[in-house]
């Protein structure tokens, strides 16, 4: 029997803590309930005592999540640690994250304890929350740059404080396969008590090694990996949920070992997670990118109509990517809509389900060929922005080389009907122009990217658009058969999103913690 490896997904909370990539509590719940379904062994909701938004986030997870252990995460004191199991008790399967720092650099610069005071802080805390709840998981942040022995100190207080899992993290992404794998061994080995934990591997992609890593550890013997899909978390991100799973799958010839998880339904993952967080997934990423089964040369096309194994490791099916297969036309029925969203994996309610059919018969009027990208970008458009505040009514552009390139943009702003026209240096920037004189603000345009859903000219248009105000990050996409359209969209969508965040009081640290 192949040992069981638990994936524990940090999307939520370490992929949050990405500059821009914050969830609402409905994205959350959205997200949450996919994982809970894929088999995810831990869902890590959020840092409940880092915001009330948090905090009711995780308590919202905590209640809908059927099978999934709903994780929290704490620092090491009494008041965050009572914050983190108000938030998570409501679960079926509850778990307190509590963490330190045990680097010398950290203990120094960070927390300015000394060793003992590290100790004491660990069996104060671990202890504390294990009067709480059953299930404790202790991490020791920075543990790859720790002295070894007193790692081994940290580790013993812990488990002997009540710790049921511990988590050995790569905080800052320093860490070599082979080094990583060795703290694993030599913790399992030498710390009395290791026998009766679970060892788990945290690893963060400075170098691009959070996978290498992530697998080293377990065959050093951890038996849970803690990740994030597309990779998202701090700076480089963490080790993404998608290329763990499939690698423990692809070879399981020298790796014995086995997930929970459901890969079919990664791809559908990977695409919710960049559509909440406005971050779009590179084209050659492992496993979810557009290419990761695109085959260009002439010799492996060849080799592929022979026999795919020729050079596919799996098969796009195993992961979820149903490539670019052509679906429907404008002659396509509701029945025909409906089965093909089951199958993207889409449930929307029946009021939802009929704007969806409106819009697919409307561009299924304006393009040829509807393929499954472009229902998933129409879909996911209209799950991100029908409910926002702000919403592009009509647009019409003067474009070209007889200037001046004027927008005509109408808006709904809460309700209410509002136009102008606006003049700028090409149609993009006149658009802009628009909004701004519509909705007056000094946000910053930060990102403003251009992507084709589908091949061809007739290709709907999926734009990406960031902006900063004051710190605060709002970042959204959004999709259109006119590229201009969808352009006004994303702009809006992500001021959409900097009302949100503003109404909601987030300020500027939205990467503290
Ligand atoms: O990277 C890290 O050390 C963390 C801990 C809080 C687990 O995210
Ligand atoms: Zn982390």
């Amino acid at each position: 029997m192949p040992a069981h490896v638990k994936i524990f997904d940090t999307t939520m909370r370490d992929g949050e803590q990405s500059p821009g990539a914050s969830m609402t509590l409905d994205e959350k719940l959205e997200l949450a309930q996919w994982l809970d379904a894929t088999g995810v062994d831990v869902i890590e909701a959020g840092f409940p005592i880092s915001s009330n938004g948090d905090f009711e986030a995780v308590r919202a997870v905590a209640g809908v999540v059927k099978e999934s252990v709903v994780c929290g995460l704490s620092r090491a004191g009494a008041k965050d640690i009572d914050r983190c199991w108000e938030a998570i008790r409501g679960a079926q399967r509850p778990r307190i994250h509590s963490f330190l720092s045990t680097s010398p650099i950290h203990r120094k610069h960070k927390l300015q304890m000394d060793q003992d005071q590290v100790l004491d802080a660990i069996t104060f805390s671990v202890s504390h929350a294990r009067n709480l709840c059953d299930d404790v998981e202790w991490s020791a942040e920075d543990a790859t740059r720790t002295e070894r022995d007193f790692l081994r100190r940290c580790v013993e207080a812990a488990i002997k404080a009540g710790a049921t899992t511990i988590n050995v993290p790569d905080t800052v992404g320093y860490s070599f396969p082979q080094e990583y794998g060795e703290i694993f061994a030599d913790l399992i080995a030498s710390v009395p008590g290791a026998d009766k934990v679970v060892f788990s591997a945290h690893c963060h992609n400075d170098l691009g090694l959070a996978v290498a890593n992530s697998i080293a550890a377990v065959m050093a013997g951890a038996r849970q990996i803690e990740c994030a899909i597309n990779g998202l978390g701090e700076r480089a991100g963490n080790a993404a949920l998608e290329e763990v799973v499939m690698a423990l799958r692809v070879r399981g010839d020298v790796l014995p070992y086995e997930t929970k998880i459901d890969s079919t339904r990664l791809m559908r993952a990977s695409q919710m997670v960049s559509r909440i967080t406005g971050f779009p997934v590179q084209y050659n990423k492992a496993i979810v990118g557009k290419n990761a089964f695109s085959h260009e040369s002439g010799i492996h096309q060849d080799g592929m109509l022979k026999n795919a194994q020729t050079y596919e490791i799996m098969r796009p099916e195993d992961v979820g990517q149903g490539g670019t297969s052509l679906v429907l036309g404008k002659l396509s029925g509701r029945a025909a809509f409906k089965d093909k969203l089951a199958d993207l994996g889409y449930e929307l309610a029946a009021n939802e389900f009929q704007d969806a059919f409106t819009r697919f018969k409307e561009l299924a009027d304006r393009k040829r060929h509807v393929y499954d990208d472009d229902i998933i970008a129409l879909v996911d458009d209209q799950i991100a922005h029908s409910h926002d505040a702000i919403q592009v009514k009509r647009l019409r552009v003067v474009a070209g080389t007889e200037g001046p390139q004027t927008a005509e943009l109408d808006l709904e702003i809460d309700g209410e009907h509002r136009w102008t026209t606006a003049r700028g240096n090409g149609p993009v920037d006149a658009i802009f122009a628009a909004i701004r004189s519509l909705i007056p603000h000094d946000a910053k345009l930060d990102l403003y990217q251009v992507h084709a859903v589908t091949e061809g000219t007739d290709a709907q248009a999926e734009v990406s658009v960031r902006l900063i105000e004051n710190g605060r990050v709002g970042a959204a996409r959004a999709a259109d058969a006119d590229t201009l359209v969808a352009s006004a969209k994303a702009y809006v969508a992500a001021l959409n999103r900097l009302a949100a965040k503003r109404a909601k009081g987030q300020d500027a640290q939205e990467s503290a913690a």
